[in-house]
């Protein structure tokens, strides 16, 4: 069974928490700000952003130091209840869903994740499973 929407409240606290980040950002490369929040199902807000490094593969996206700083804060048993996605170029809003690796991240701590993002025609609330469709798990 797919885990409820989140209410418009939820909604917009979750967001906000997600683009407080966006100028605490590292992204003297692509100039690409990404903030992320997580809402975990004990109802702790963490969020994170990304960290670019000169050697790029080392770069961490927004939606990873997200949700490692929640499993930080309340350990291995953390749950995803829902993440939040933001991100911003040159001032602009721009259109960002989780990138590959960042699913199956996010897929390991709530296989029924709710995933807020700014998609190309507008804003997007999806489970994860449908962003990753058989998720890896060992
Ligand atoms: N980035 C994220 O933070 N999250 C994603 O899901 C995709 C990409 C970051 C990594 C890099 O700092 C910048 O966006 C451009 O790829």
């Amino acid at each position: 069974m797919s885990a409820p929407l989140l209410t418009a409240d939820q909604q917009q606290r979750l967001l906000a928490a997600a683009r407080a980040m966006l100028d605490k950002a590292y992204a003297p490369f692509s100039h690409f700000q990404v903030g992320a929040a997580v809402l975990t199902q004990r109802g702790g807000v963490y969020s994170g952003c990304n960290v670019e490094n000169s050697s790029y593969g080392l770069t961490i996206c927004a939606e990873r130091s997200a949700v490692f700083a929640a499993v930080g804060a309340e350990g291995p048993g953390m749950k995803i209840r829902a993440i939040a996605v933001c991100a911003l170029q040159q001032g602009e809003d721009q259109a960002a869903s989780p990138c590959g690796a960042c699913r199956q991240v996010i897929f390991e701590f709530g296989s029924q994740a709710l995933v807020l993002f700014q998609g190309p025609a507008g804003p997007q609330q999806v489970s994860i499973c449908d962003l990753l469709p058989g998720g890896f798990r060992l």
